[in-house]
This record gives C-alpha cells, structure tokens and sequence, in this order.
C-alpha cells in the first residue's frame, strides 16, 4: 500500500490523577520509555519500538481522561490540504504552535462530533529505537523492560455522534469502516472500527450519551506469549485487570483489557487481520455483539459499556 494522507496515530494526551505515581506506572509496568518533561509538568513516552520522540503525553488533573488523539500525516503540505478540506467540511480548525509539545511540529486540532479533540500533525524529532540504523540488533535492554509494547496502537472512544465522526474520518481523513456493531434495529451503528492503513483499527468509536470519553488507549505486542507475560506482569505489579487474555471477535486480535491508577483502562493488543481500502467491512448484528466483543465469554461485561473516563 503507497502510505499518503494521514499515517497513523502518533500521540495521545491522557489525564492522570498523580504524576508520579503514573510515571512509575507507565515505566516499569507498562514498560513505555520516558522520553522527556517539560514545563508545564507533563511527562513524555514512547513506546521502545517507536522513532518518533513520544506517544503518550501524561498530565496530571483532578479527572482521568483524554485531552486529545493525534494522528501523524505524511508532510506538512499534506497537513495544509488536510486543514483546508476540514474547514471546507465546515470544521473549525486550530493551529497549535510547533514547540507546544516537545519535539513535535505544528499541529491542526478540531472537534469531532463526538465530542473529542483529534490533531493532526507532520514532524515529530526521530530519537530512534535504541538500535541504530545500520545492521541493528534485534532487541534491547528497553523492549524487555516492563510489558514493553511495540507502539501505540489504536484508541477506543466513547460519545454521542459516531456517524458525525464516521463520515469525516471517511470522507475527508482517508479512513475507511472495517467493522462495525449494529443495535437492535439492524442499522443504527452502535460502535464502528476505523483504519487509515493496512492494520484492523486506528481509531474506533463506541455510541455514548456523554461526550468526550476515553474507553481505552491500546499499545500493540508482537505475539500471544507476550499477551501471557503482560497478564503475569500486571498481577506481579498488582495492577487492575479488567478481562482477558483473551480474543476479539471483531479485529481478531488478542487482548487484555486493564486500569492504570488513574482509572484510565488501556490494552495491550496482539494480531488482527490486515485489511485493505476496497476490504468489504464486517457487521456485527446486536445479538451477537458479546461474540464480537470477547470472543470466548460471547457475553460483554458491565464494565465494556459504563466505565470509561
Ligand atoms: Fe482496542
């Protein structure tokens, strides 16, 4: 696939209750790497595989939750046509200035229906994955430290008008469905998987009165064993997991599902097909919703569809 227009996700903000208490968190059991400070007190990560300087900003509030989701777009002539098609959509747009976050270019910020800041952006500084480009080993010291994801993955949020979001993603934004959960009455979407590449979701929304929720932010590992070794280190450390491991109907792919401190739920995620742009999308009828949801329980859980932050 020729990669242009919006790349993939590249950062999220995300509120914490206490700063460091979540830095130690983030660190040594989800195994990100700290990559900088800056200041106004928020602290920067990235997940060891990644290049670019971080991925998930952490600022400490009295509420958990997302700030905004931000995807990386392929050069800043692509980031000035993709704000001009927003605005010709009708969205307003913000321009947020390089420097603003640290390492990070010009971003264009604008409010999805469902109530969420989305950013876009085209230069982040490569710091590089600790092994060099030229004739690079395999694994370091960071990649075993902690859960140690790869990237960050995909977000899943919650709020009121998902078609809205839908039809920008899809029409302006370059995604494209890859499945979709329907109510009742066999065509109202009840949450909808988006992909702006090759991977089964870069971004996915659940329908949800309130606006502006964080269901959860997902970090992306390599095999079944390691899903395994992050269920083990997350009892080891004591952390708080909400289901799994286990298997997605829709996607596919293998989970956990657990809370940081804040009460923020995140993932670690392994698999999922790989679908391409003219990929019929999948639909999941409301009777079978449990099945797409957690494969195995082929039931949701309460928490799936009333915890979020
Ligand atoms: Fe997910």
């Amino acid at each position: 696939m020729a990669m242009t227009g919006v790349l993939r996700p590249g950062h999220m903000q995300l509120r914490v209750l206490d700063i460091e208490e979540s830095v130690k968190f983030y660190k040594d059991v989800v195994g990100l790497v700290e990559t900088g400070r800056d200041a106004s007190g928020r602290v920067y990560f990235k997940a060891w595989d990644e290049r670019d300087h971080n991925s998930l900003i952490l600022r400490e509030a009295d509420r958990a939750g997302v700030d905004f989701f931000a995807f990386k777009v392929l050069d800043k002539a692509t980031l000035e046509k993709l704000d001009a098609d927003l605005q010709a959509y009708g969205l307003k747009t913000e321009r947020i200035p390089a420097g603003d976050l640290l390492e990070t270019g010009e971003r264009v910020r604008f409010e999805i229906p469902t109530g969420h800041l989305i950013e876009l952006y085209a230069e982040k500084t490569d710091v590089g994955n600790g092994l060099g480009y030229t004739n690079p080993n395999p694994w370091c010291a960071q990649s075993e430290h902690g859960i140690a994801p790869t990237r960050l993955d995909h977000c899943l949020l919650y709020g009121p008008d998902i078609d809205g979001a839908l039809d920008i993603f899809t029409k302006v934004l370059g995604f494209y469905l890859v499945e979709h959960v329907l109510l009742e009455d066999g065509k109202t979407n009840l949450a909808i998987w988006l992909s702006c590449s090759h991977k089964a979701h870069d971004i996915a929304f659940v329908r949800h009165p309130e606006p502006g929720k964080l269901h959860h932010v997902s970090f992306l590992l390599e095999t079944w064993e390691d899903v395994l070794r992050a269920a083990d280190i997350m009892s080891m450390n004591k952390s708080s997991i909400d289901i799994g491991p286990t298997r997605h109907g829709i996607t596919r792919g293998t989970t956990i599902y657990a809370f940081d401190n804040s009460g923020n739920r995140y993932e670690v995620f392994c698999g999922g097909y790989q679908p391409y742009p003219d990929s019929h999308p999948i639909t999941w009828t409301w009777d079978e919703v449990g099945t797409g949801i957690f494969f195995h329980d082929r039931a949701l859980n309460d928490r799936f569809l009333s915890v979020v932050t």
